[in-house]
């Protein structure tokens, strides 16, 4: 038996030491077993005194993901890995995936670099249907409350019968900002895109994401949300949204995996979800009013100041109709704290007790997406997190029913 149930890389950064945090002081920390991860010694040292001043002490593993050999060794020392070294197409992520696959020990990361995750899809989906490994991309606020909203909305149809031909989301809110690791991540992309490594047509694919898959709706683009419009169904003012480009691919390709296509799918931002997130910024005036500036060009190991961890929010809903228009369901995803890290890290956090606890719940394996992986278990445990404080997933209409709350 591996000696730690869950084994945290990445643990030395400004997520990790958020997700390290949060398992640290978790109420079923008498459940299991966990380690830090990383390449710096002194600094996983820091970070473990850090945590165990406030919650269960973990254990200490260093490990250059450069070295193969030690990533075997890192992952044989866990039943399951989560990981927050990015940008993962630069932090040899594919080393410890590959071990993952390899192994049948589950994975769950924050990757939202499209490249790199069509890669291990390329690489690595086989394998780990085959050793039973559930390799789960994009498990932070890219993409779960888009990926579990869009789920959740299409079930509400069929259990009525209907099938979705049609969904899409608009974030009504989302109030954070930025860390030095996201901003790198956003360099990778760019330089990706600068380099002739992929053909145009890679990187303007919706669906690349689910390679090989037929049924595609036409004339999709990658957000699917392109332009400002009034949208009826969900009665706001939408446009395109930045991080729609992410969340799209990855939809859709929990689409593909459980035979939804043809089915579209659009992602945007309310504009009234701008106006919130400004007027947080400016009534603090960005951090200075309270003695903790949000750092505008980030540094790796920063992010969001306390103050804005703890004052940001999300909310998106969902709206999943059938071909006809006959049926449809709006459902909402909503949380508490900045969206990109002290949320996202307790997104990670859940889905890594996911996959130790209650894995065989989803008879699945693979390169997966959250939905895909884990969906209505890793609901109802977002649900249940916090007493049910840090996220709701709420049905706001249903043609012709009455609204009700479900987790
Ligand atoms: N999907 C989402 O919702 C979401 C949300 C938040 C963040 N993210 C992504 O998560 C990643 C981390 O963000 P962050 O702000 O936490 O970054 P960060 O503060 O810069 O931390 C990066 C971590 O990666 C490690 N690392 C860097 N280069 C490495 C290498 N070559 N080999 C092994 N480890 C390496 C660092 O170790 P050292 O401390 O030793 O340098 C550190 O632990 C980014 O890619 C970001 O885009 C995604």
């Amino acid at each position: 038996m591996p000696p730690y149930d869950i084994v945290l890389h990445g643990a030395t950064g400004f997520t990790g030491r958020l997700t390290a945090s949060y398992l640290a002081q978790h109420p079923e920390g008498q459940r299991f077993t966990w380690a830090i991860a990383g390449r710096n010694a002194d600094k996983l040292a820091q970070v473990r005194d850090a945590v165990a001043a406030t919650g269960s002490e973990p254990g200490v593993i260093v490990a250059q993901a450069a070295d193969e050999a030690e990533v075997d060794a890192l992952v044989s020392d866990a039943r399951v890995i989560l990981n927050t070294a990015g940008p993962f197409s630069e932090c040899y992520a594919e080393h410890i995936v590959s071990a993952c696959a390899r192994s049948g020990t589950h994975y769950a990361d924050l990757s939202g670099e499209y490249w790199y995750q069509r890669r291990m899809v390329d690489q690595f989906h086989g394998e780990a249907e085959r050793t039973g490994a559930k390799i789960v991309l994009a498990a932070g606020v890219d993409s779960i409350p888009s990926d579990l909203g869009a789920q959740f909305a299409i079930e509400r149809l069929s259990e009525r019968g209907g099938r979705a031909a049609h969904v899409k989301a608009l974030f009504t809110s989302y109030a954070g900002s930025l860390s030095g690791g996201t901003s790198k991540a956003m360099k990778a992309r760019k330089n990706v895109l600068e380099s002739s490594e992929y053909e145009a047509e890679f990187h303007s694919d919706p669906y690349v994401l689910a390679p090989g898959v037929e049924n595609r709706s036409s004339d999709e683009t990658v957000r699917g949300w392109d332009s400002y419009r009034f949208d009826r169904d969900l009665r706001r003012f939408g446009g395109p949204f930045f991080m729609a480009p992410i969340n799209a691919r990855i939809v859709r390709r929990s689409l593909a995996l459980d035979g939804q296509l043809p089915c579209s799918y659009q992602e945007g931002i309310a504009i009234s979800a701008w106006l919130k997130a400004g007027w947080l910024f400016l009534s603090r005036g960005f951090g200075y009013f309270v003695g903790a500036p949000v750092p505008l060009r980030p540094k790796s190991g920063e992010g969001p100041p306390p103050w804005l961890q703890r004052a940001g929010s999300f909310r998106v809903l969902v709206h999943a109709k059938t071909d006809d228009g006959r049926q449809s369901a709006v459902v909402a995803v909503q949380g508490k704290g900045d969206p990109g890290y002290l949320a996202t890290s307790k997104m990670l956090s859940e889905t890594g007790l996911v996959l130790l606890f209650e894995q065989d719940a989803v008879p699945r394996a693979g390169v997966l997406t959250p939905a895909t992986a884990l969906g209505p278990v890793l609901r109802q445990r977002l649900a249940a997190a916090e007493d049910g404080r840090f996220m709701q997933f709420r049905v706001i209409r249903e043609k012709g029913t009455a609204s009700s709350r479900t987790p």
